[in-house]
């Protein structure tokens, strides 16, 4: 692997807390990182080498649902040697002097964990001293969803974006497509050739994507309450799932033909402003930085259809939210039930099947169907088969996604990363569904979303699944 130097903008940030310091102390423990790299953490605070130490340290051993394993001391330290910290202002012509100061290597990743509104300062400055060029070397940008908060916006980001770097250089960072569960979803549907002729609309009923988490905003209100859930999570990760489940097999494993499939997905997406639910919790106007007014949306449920072919007429239900029941996220395929099915009187024996990609927890693929409970009697009942990934908690075999993306831009894979096309197809998606978020329902911590959630579904005569956690059990 080439060696290169990381620098991130905003190391003493939340993205850089809970995501990236993580992921470089995994790639660090599987040696995934040359050893004679740098990484250059910019942040306003004043600290010494030292204190930035102890920092990393902390951050490490914060609690993290997603990095949940032992630390070692020895790892820490190989890691700790890696690093450099720069203290400045980002409109400070003097941090870019220094940074080119100590620049060692032509190969640069630069990562901007930091607010968009400081983007433009950043690539002037870099640009002024010439840290963009790559003369000596590869430069890479990694940037964070979301990109823009509306498709005017998205498209100004683009364009300022293609004045500093070219299109192979610019990493859109979507985590999701990091994730090693989404990823798995294209192997199993294009590596195995059983189960691609029922995924169409002669056999799907409908499809189902959740994304709940058991917990609220936590800390991040300040951003939290002037995006909203649907521009959170709905804009990007739900929608990539979507793409990743609905997508006609790609030409070949490249970054051209994956992306090409994807966004014919995002922008065959039909819009249905009169089919989409907000939902507010209880309590979330007294979260820290919050406004006392706030309509911001911390649930969404929305129908959709895909205009092609394949799946005209197979609706799609789509729903996310803060402080639901419990923390899971999946995709459903859900089949349809044929007329003449034998046992369908028995008890159970009209369920339909449905093919789940849990992407996380209890992570794997598997498919629901009807088998005979043992005995005389021709009774039925619903079980799993199954394909999982993890038989114990604290194994990280799976790679955070995180550290996969930081894999796939060091070897400069653009393939599980967003192009501007495709961002932009997300915007005009999203936006008209956007326009006509009002007052949100509030619903109650701990249930699945206000009671018009269920209605949308409802009325269609079908109900939101409950997600099982019977399967994959650690
Ligand atoms: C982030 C959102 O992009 O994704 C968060 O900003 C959300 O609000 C998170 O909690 C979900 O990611 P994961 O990997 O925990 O499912």
């Amino acid at each position: 692997m080439d060696s290169f130097t990381l620098i991130i903008f905003g190391i003493t940030g939340n993205l850089a807390q809970i995501k990236l310091i993580p992921a470089l102390y995994d790639m660090e423990e599987k040696d995934l990182l040359p050893s004679d790299m740098t990484i250059v953490g910019i942040a306003r605070k004043e600290m010494s080498d030292e204190e930035l130490k102890h920092y990393v340290h902390t951050v490490l051993h914060l609690e993290n649902i997603h990095h949940k394993h032992e630390i070692k001391e020895e790892v820490f330290k190989r890691l700790c040697k890696k690093f450099t910290y720069l203290s400045g202002q980002i409109q400070d012509q003097n941090l870019y002097e220094k940074l080119s100061n100590i620049l060692k290597h032509g190969n640069r990743i630069f990562y901007l964990a930091t607010y968009p509104e400081l983007y433009h300062q950043i690539f002037e400055n870099l640009q002024k001293n010439n840290l963009n060029k790559q003369n000596k070397g590869w430069i890479r940008l990694m940037i964070e969803k979301p990109i823009g908060c509306n498709l005017p916006s998205a498209k100004k980001l683009n364009k300022l974006l293609l004045k500093y770097f070219t299109e192979d250089q610019i990493f859109r960072l979507d985590h999701y497509l990091g994730k090693e569960t989404l990823q798995n979803i294209l192997t199993f549907r294009f590596a195995n050739d059983i189960f691609e002729p029922l995924i169409n609309k002669d056999y799907i009923d409908h499809i189902q994507i959740a994304a709940a988490e058991d917990f609220g905003i936590g800390k991040r209100g300040g951003y939290y309450d002037q995006v909203g859930a649907l521009k959170d999570v709905g804009q990007n990760h739900q929608l990539q799932m979507l793409a990743f489940a609905a997508m006609d097999a790609p030409s070949e494993f490249s970054n051209e033909a994956v992306t090409k499939e994807r966004i014919k997905i995002l922008k065959n997406l039909i819009p249905m402003p009169d089919k989409v639910v907000y939902g507010q919790y209880e309590g979330y106007r007294k979260e820290e930085n919050v406004s006392l007014q706030s309509n911001t949306d911390t649930f969404y449920a929305l129908k959709t259809y895909i205009n092609n072919e394949r799946f005209k007429d197979v609706p799609i239900y789509i729903r996310a939210g803060k402080k639901l029941k419990q923390t899971v996220t999946e995709i459903s395929i859900v089949f349809k039930n044929h007329v003449n099915r034998l046992f369908k009187s028995a008890d159970s024996g009209d369920e339909p099947n449905v093919l789940i990609y849990r992407i996380q927890p209890n992570e794997g693929i598997v498919l629901k169907i009807l088998t005979k409970v043992p005995g005389y009697d021709a009774k039925l009942q619903p079980e799993y088969m199954q394909y999982c990934y993890r038989p114990n908690p604290y194994t990280h075999k799976i790679p955070d996604p995180y550290e996969r993306l930081l894999i796939d831009t060091i070897r400069g894979d653009q393939t599980f990363f967003n192009d501007a096309e495709e961002v932009e197809a997300q915007w005009a998606f999203i936006d008209p569904l956007i326009a006509v978020r009002g007052k949100p329902a509030i619903y109650e911590p701990g249930s699945w979303g206000p009671k018009e959630a269920d209605e949308l579904i409802e009325k269609d005569g079908r109900i939101w699944l409950e997600p099982s956690m019977d399967f994959c059990r650690i």
